[in-house]
């Protein structure tokens, strides 16, 4: 099912977040998203799971129009469309386990208790899920004594408990190691190939979206000002999206600085390494 969102805008008071973006995502598809800092893209990701209203705008997804639900329909979508966070956001006193499971919430009424009231398939399912991202171990752990990177796998086992259509991401490995961060981006994209599910990642890292998404979408201003595939983009539509002021402001050294790259599907185009260098000064 295809995704879409029709000039949708975003105003904070007198300033404009996001400005009458337009995109479509047909599902299945890695996208990453990228920009200097203040250019749009967390404010993007919260309107498509609805943690934000957008001021104008609509957005579907198949049939169904996103922007306009409430109710059981709003606790649906956000269900359906998990969403992981730098910053990890898990109960950091309870154990891995009940993290993961409290990812099954939206899919039973509110009126059951908690913790109790999980079944056994769903206990099976976190322990799989906890094993897939290899932390198996750490399932009795307070999830607050893990590793940063440990605990962002924790977030992605409890977003796969909702059994999500769309995975949001919003700068998954700006707080991790490079290990780490690997490990994450290739989780990301195993989940994405295996399952089918259209993930969505704000990256600050530019040759991290170049090596783990298909496509790319560069924001500046709140503006789309880059859309296609790594290939495409070229250094003047990297100077486009960061800016080109003559001290480099606009770019985030850390952007070129790491050496990601997915197990697979390593695909960097001469263009691609051009740009990279070009933008380093
Ligand atoms: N809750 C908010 N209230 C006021 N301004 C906001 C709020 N959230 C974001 N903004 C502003 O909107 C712009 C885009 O922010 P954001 O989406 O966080 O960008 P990014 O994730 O690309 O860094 C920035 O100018 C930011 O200050
Ligand atoms: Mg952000």
């Amino acid at each position: 099912m295809k995704f879409e969102l029709r000039n949708v805008t975003r105003r904070f008071g007198d300033r404009v977040a996001v400005d009458a973006v337009n995109v479509e995502i047909p599902q299945g598809q890695m996208v990453g998203i990228i920009g200097r800092s203040g250019a749009g893209k967390s404010t993007l990701l919260r309107m498509i799971n609805r943690l934000q209203e957008p001021s104008s705008g609509s957005i579907h997804f198949g049939g169904l129009e996103v922007s306009s639900l409430k109710g059981a329909g709003l606790r649906n979508w956000q269900r359906d469309c998990a969403m992981i966070f730098q910053q990890f956001n898990l109960v950091p006193r309870l154990d891995v386990m009940t993290n993961v499971l409290l990812g099954r919430l939206n899919h039973r009424s509110t009126t059951m208790s908690l913790l109790s009231i999980f079944t056994r398939d769903e206990r099976i399912m976190a322990i799989a899920a906890l094993e897939r991202l290899g932390i198996e171990q750490t399932a009795l752990q307070p999830a607050g004594t893990l590793s940063g990177g440990q605990q962002q796998r924790v977030a992605i086992a409890r977003a796969l408990m909702q059994a999500p259509k769309m995975l949001l991401a919003d700068e998954p490995i700006a707080s991790l190691d490079p290990l780490n961060a690997k490990i994450v981006m290739d989780a990301l994209r195993d989940i994405n190939e295996r399952e089918g599910i259209t993930v969505v990642t704000n990256l600050h890292t530019l040759d991290t979206a170049r090596s783990y998404c298909e496509r790319i979408i560069g924001m500046a201003d709140g503006r789309v000002v880059f859309d296609g595939p790594p290939r495409e983009l070229t250094a003047s539509a990297v100077r486009e999206i960061y800016g080109s002021d003559k001290d480099g402001a606009g770019i985030d050294e850390t952007m070129t600085s790491t050496s990601l790259k997915p197990a697979r599907r390593a695909e960097a185009a001469p263009s691609a390494m051009i740009a990279e260098t070009a933008v380093m000064r």
